[in-house]
C-alpha cells in the first residue's frame, strides 16, 4: 500500500516552492498527498521563523498534530524548514514532539529519514549546503491554480540585515543553473500555465558563472545525476545538475536581467514575475528588460523596510532613503504606470518619533499600491539581538503600525480609485469568493479585478473595464 503524507506550508514563497520540491521528492519515494491529517502515515509541517508570531502558530499546529500521534502512534511528525535549524534539539526534546527534523538544504535526505523515523529512532538533517538548488528536481504543483507557479532561482541570502534571521536558516546565497530555470518555466507552460514568478531572496544579485555545459558535458546518463545528486548530498561537490537548454549553454556570466529575459522570451502568452528585488541591486538593465517584455509584468516589490536613512543604517540595509527614491524615480522614469509594494518594519531598535515620521512621509511620497507591513520582533542570535536593544515599547510599536497600515489604506484605496474608467487586461485565475458567478484575476501591476463572466476560463486573458474598486480589489465587466 502507497503511504500516504500530509503537509502543511508557513512562511514565504520559497517555502510554498519549497513544499512542491519536497512533494517531488515524496513522490518518488512512493508516498501520495492527501489533505486530511486522519488519513496521513506521515504528517509534515513546512516552517517559517521570520517573526516570533510565526513560529508560535507553528508551535500551535505540533500540539494538534502531537493529539494526532497520540491517537494514531504508527504516524511519523516532522518538522522542515526554517524553525528545523535553530530549534533541532527543542523539537526532539521537548516529549518528543516530532520524530523527524530536516533543515531547508537536505530535503534529498528525506526518504532515508524517513526510514530512520519510521522504526521509531529520531531523524535530523539540518546542515546547509553552499551547492544545494534543487536544480533536477521537478516540483509537484501542490494547491496549484493551474495558472501560476513559482519558481526559485536561488536559495539563501549573503546581506545581513541586522533584524533578519533568514542568512542564519538558509545559508548563504547560491544561483540555480539557468537552463534548468528556463527548461521548468518551458514545461509549465507547456502544461498551460500563464505565469511564473521566479523567487530568490533578493533576485537582483541572482549570478551564475561557469560554463553549464562544461560542468556536466554528459548530463544525458541517469548515472551521472546521481552521483551528482549525491555528492550534493554530501556537501563535497561544487556542480549542479545540468539539463541540457541549447540557448543558455556556454553562457559564462548570466544576471537576473539575462535570465529574466530568457525567461520572458520563452512566449509572449507567458507572464512573468519575480520577488523579492533589495533596492541596493534594483540596477537600470534590469528596468530596461522590463520595458523591452510586455509580459514581463509592471509590478516592483521593492521593500524599504524604513523611510530614515539612520534607520537603515543600523537596519544594515546599505542604502538611505535617497538612494531608494532615486531607485524609485528610475523606475517611474523607465516603466510608467508600474506598480510599486513594499515591506514596512515599524519600531525597529531605537526608532524615534522623528524616524517613524519619515517612514510616513517615504510612503507618501512614492504612493505605494500595496505594503506588508509588521512589527519589529526580535530574532534570536541576529545582529541586532547580539548589539542592539528591543527598545521600542510595545504599545509604542502598536500605535505605529497602525500608522503605517492606516496610511497604506488610504494608499491603497487611491491607487485602486486612480483605474476607475480604464481598460485593464487581466489573467484570469479562477472564481471570485464574491459575488456568486464572478471570476476573478490580475492585472499587470498586480491588482486584483473581480469581474462576471460566463465562458471564461483560468488562463484567458480578458480585458475589464473598471466601474468600481475597494482598497484591495477592481471590480469592472468584460470588454467584448
Ligand atoms: N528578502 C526579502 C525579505 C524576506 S523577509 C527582502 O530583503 O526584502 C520578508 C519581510 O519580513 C522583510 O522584508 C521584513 O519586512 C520582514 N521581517 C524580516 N525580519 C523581521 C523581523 N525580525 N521583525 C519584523 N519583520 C521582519
Ligand atoms: Fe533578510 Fe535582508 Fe536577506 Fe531579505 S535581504 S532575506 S531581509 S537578510
Ligand atoms: Fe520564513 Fe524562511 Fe521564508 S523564515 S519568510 S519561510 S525564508
Amino acid at each position: 500500500m502507497t503511504k500516504k503524507y500530509y503537509i502543511e506550508t508557513y512562511g514565504c514563497q520559497m517555502n510554498v516552492a519549497d513544499s512542491e520540491i519536497v512533494a517531488s521528492i515524496l513522490g518518488e519515494a512512493g508516498y501520495e498527498p492527501v489533505t486530511d491529517i486522519r488519513l496521513a502515515d506521515l504528517i509534515l509541517v513546512n516552517t517559517c521563523s521570520i517573526r516570533e508570531n510565526a513560529e508560535q502558530r507553528v508551535w500551535g499546529r505540533l500540539d494538534l498534530f502531537r493529539s494526532e500521534k497520540k491517537k494514531r502512534p504508527r504516524v511519523v511528525v516532522g518538522v522542515l524548514g526554517c524553525m528545523a535549524e535553530r530549534l533541532k534539539e527543542r523539537l526532539l526534546e521537548s516529549d518528543k514532539m516530532v520524530d523527524l527534523v530536516v533543515g531547508p538544504d537536505a530535503y534529498r535526505d528525506l526518504p532515508l529519514l524517513l526510514e530512520t523515523a519510521s522504526s521509531g529512532h529520531s531523524a535530523v538533517n539540518v546542515l546547509l549546503s553552499r551547492e544545494e538548488t534543487y536544480a533536477d528536481i521537478s516540483p509537484v504543483r501542490l494547491e496549484s491554480n493551474g495558472v501560476s507557479a513559482f519558481i526559485s532561482i536561488m536559495r539563501g541570502c549573503n546581506n545581513m540585515c541586522a533584524y533578519c534571521v533568514v542568512p542564519y536558516v538558509r545559508g548563504a546565497e547560491r544561483s540555480r543553473d539557468p537552463g534548468t530555470i528556463v527548461r521548468e518555466a518551458r514545461d509549465i507552460f507547456a502544461q498551460g500555465y500563464r505565469e511564473v514568478t521566479l523567487l530568490g531572496q533578493n533576485v537582483n544579485s541572482y549570478s551564475w558563472t561557469g560554463n553549464a555545459f562544461n560542468l556536466n558535458p554528459d548530463p544525458s546518463t541517469a548515472e551521472d545525476e546521481d552521483s551528482v545528486s549525491r555528492s550534493a548530498i554530501a556537501g563535497k561537490n561544487d556542480t549542479v545538475v545540468m539539463l541540457h537548454d541549447p540557448e543558455v549553454n556556454n553562457m559564462q556570466n548570466i544576471g537576473f536581467p539575462e535570465l529574466l529575459e530568457k525567461v520572458a522570451s520563452i512566449d509572449p502568452l507567458l507572464r512573468v514575475r519575480f520577488s523579492t528585488s533589495h533596492p541596493k541591486d534594483l540596477s537600470d538593465d534590469l528596468l530596461k528588460v522590463m520595458a523591452k517584455h510586455d509580459n514581463i509584468c509592471r509590478h516592483i516589490h521593492l521593500p524599504v523596510q524604513s523611510g530614515s536613512s539612520t534607520v537603515l543604517a543600523r537596519m544594515n540595509r546599505k542604502y538611505t532613503r535617497e538612494w531608494y527614491l532615486g531607485r524609485i524615480a528610475a523606475i517611474n522614469s523607465i516603466l510608467p504606470g508600474c506598480s510599486l509594494s513594499t515591506d514596512i518594519i515599524a519600531g525597529f531598535c531605537g526608532e524615534t518619533e522623528e524616524e517613524h515620521q519619515e517612514t510616513l512621509s517615504l510612503m507618501r511620497t512614492v504612493g505605494f499600491d500595496f505594503a506588508y507591513m509588521f512589527k519589529y520582533s526580535e530574532r534570536p542570535d541576529t545582529r541586532a539581538a547580539r548589539l542592539m536593544k528591543d527598545d521600542v515599547p510595545e504599545r509604542v510599536k502598536t500605535r505605529r503600525l497602525n500608522e503605517i497600515i492606516a496610511l497604506q489604506n488610504e494608499l491603497s484605496a487611491s491607487s485602486k480609485k486612480a483605474d476607475i474608467g480604464k481598460i485593464v487586461r487581466v489573467l484570469t485565475e479562477g472564481k471570485a469568493k464574491k459575488p456568486a458567478g464572478a471570476m476573478m484575476g490580475r492585472t499587470s501591476g498586480n491588482k486584483v479585478v473581480v469581474f462576471q463572466a460566463d465562458s471564461i476560463r483560468p488562463g484567458d486573458y480578458v480585458d475589464v473595464i473598471v466601474t468600481r474598486s475597494t482598497s484591495a480589489t477592481l471590480i469592472g465587466n468584460l470588454v467584448q
